[in-house]
């Protein structure tokens, strides 16, 4: 496998959240697994007046909290990553600071010997998304320089906050950097189970004939979690759970279930399938803004506080934290068969999961177990926790007569040789690394998402009384995105209720 050159990395935010919950350890797993090269530096840049020793000692306490014992190991391992971390105090948002980051970088990189080899990342609030690029420009800090000095920049979600903030942040991307610059990131797709999903439909022959309309009757989409906002009030509260969760990590689920097999599995005939999925999404009417979209926010309850008490948070806040919707796919595969998809704060459970439902049979044949209905084959797609594949159907009750009894077959990842399943971001901040855009967001297919989703935004800002249900901190969302699912007989799998082997990590 081709290796990574000596590189420097530029984390804009770098005294953030993001910046030492999710890259710095995904980093350093790099580093632990020698996936970086000998020589590279880390250069966190944010306004906090840190010393590189300051920021060293911040980075080491915070970054290792969020990484096991074992994934830490040696103590001496930390301290020699540690030593590859620099910071430069600079205000991001100003264009004065960017002279000084660039002569900053030059005299770093005689260092590095990285040739101008630079990774930039953007953990900033989104607001700057649009600033930085450009003021790397105006120091050419944008520019490539021969084959090895590379300038690439990743991106956080959301990338835009509707469809024409999205249309004018690519224009700015494009007016500063080519598309094979740009790496729009959404972690989700980094994650080892989602990646899966691709292999589990393209490398098998026996679902994809029943993969389409003639089999399927709907499909859920599920990510929940288990905690709430945590520390970022003031973030979320400006963004909700649509633009946070469902215009970006949701719908690549359902574009990863949906999509036609790509011609080859390289960035371009992967990408243009997901842009198809999406293009091919029908758009929503009013009717389906008011019935099949319910948008929740949680309360106070004995498992926390409600979102408004929240700190940062507008205690009149009418930002969503849970959303369940139908979308429906107009295509000649999906034609007719809903999809749900849902995602919600303070659930009972972290689970992210795909459930296809399959027709029923045409004749029921045989009797069912006292309290059992017949029901329809399963097939649930775990991408966390318990990262698997579980396929539910019928056999026979053993002994006289003929009832059916539904039971599970399921394969867990960690059964699979014991390969721990690899931290999403590592994968991602390494393709980028590297070169490889497959895994990351182009620009059309942002745009064409966005298109999607922006008539949602709008209506609800069109029409400020459109519902947004409470529902209890801990339960499993409002009432009413069950009732959107009795339409088509459908209900959702909440973990706890129907899959027995689940209910290993339902936590109620
Ligand atoms: C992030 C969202 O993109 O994804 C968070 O901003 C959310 O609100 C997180 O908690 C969920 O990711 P994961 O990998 O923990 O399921």
């Amino acid at each position: 496998m081709e290796k990574v050159k000596n590189i420097i990395i530029v984390i804009f935010g770098a005294s953030g959240d993001l910046a030492k919950r999710k890259l710095m350890p995904a980093i350093y797993m790099l580093y632990k697994e020698k996936r970086l090269p000998l020589s590279f530096a880390i250069v966190g840049v944010s306004r906090t007046p840190y010393s590189d020793k300051e920021y060293r000692n911040y980075m080491k306490k915070n970054f290792t909290s969020y990484l096991d014992p074992e994934e830490i190991g040696d103590n001496v391992e930390v301290d020699k990553f540690i030593d590859h971390l620099y910071y430069h105090a600079m205000d991001p948002a100003e264009s004065n600071g960017y002279k000084g980051l660039n002569s900053y970088l030059r005299e770093l990189d005689e260092t590095v010997a990285c040739n101008g080899n630079y990774l930039y990342y953007l953990a900033t609030p989104p607001s700057l998304y649009g600033v930085i690029p450009q003021h790397l420009k105006l120091v050419h800090l944008n520019e490539n320089e021969g084959t090895i000095g590379k300038k690439r920049i990743i991106v956080e979600k959301p990338f835009g906050f509707d469809l024409q903030s999205a249309y004018e942040l690519n224009k700015i991307y494009r007016s500063v950097f080519n598309e094979e610059q740009i790496f729009r990131i959404d972690h989700f797709l980094g994650k080892e189970t989602v990646q899966s999903i691709l292999a589990f439909r393209f490398a098998n022959s026996i679902f994809e004939p029943l993969w389409n309309r003639n089999y399927v009757d709907y499909v859920e989409v599920t990510a929940v979690e288990n905690m709430g906002i945590e520390n970022r009030g003031g973030f979320f509260d400006q963004t909700g759970t649509l633009r946070d969760m469902v215009q970006n990590h949701l719908l690549q689920l359902l574009a990863l279930m949906a999509m036609e097999p790509p011609v080859a599995f390289d960035a371009k005939s992967f990408r243009d399938e997901v842009l198809k999925v999406y293009n091919s999404l029908i758009p929503l009417k009013d009717t389906d803004l008011r019935e099949h979209i319910v948008r929740g926010q949680y309360m106070t309850s004995e498992r926390g506080l409600g979102y408004r008490e929240e700190k940062n948070v507008d205690s009149q806040s009418r930002t969503e934290t849970y959303i369940a919707m139908r979308l429906e796919l107009n295509s000649w595969r999906w034609k007719d068969v809903p999809f749900y998809i849902r995602t919600g704060k303070q659930m009972p459970t972290k689970v992210s999961e795909i459930v296809i439902h399959f027709k029923s049979t045409p004749q029921q044949l045989f009797g069912y177990e006292q309290g059992q209905s017949p029901k329809a084959n399963k097939l649930v797609l775990r991408i966390q926790p318990n990262e698997g594949v579980l396929l539910r159907f019928g056999t026979k009750v053993p002994g006289a007569g003929f009832d059916i009894h539904e039971v599970e077959m399921d394969f867990n990842y960690k059964d699979f040789n014991n390969i721990p399943t690899e931290d999403a971001y590592s994968r991602l901040i390494e393709d980028c690394m590297l070169g490889d855009p497959t895994l990351f967001t182009r620009s059309d297919a942002v745009e064409a998402s966005w298109k999607f989703f922006s008539p949602v935004i709008d209506y609800w800002k069109k029409h400020p009384e459109a519902p947004l249900y409470g529902y209890p901190a801990g339960s499993w969302g409002p009432q009413e995105s069950e009732a959107m699912m009795t339409e088509h007989h459908a209900e959702w799998t909440n973990p706890c209720k129907n899959l027995t082997k689940t209910d290993l990590y339902c936590e109620l």
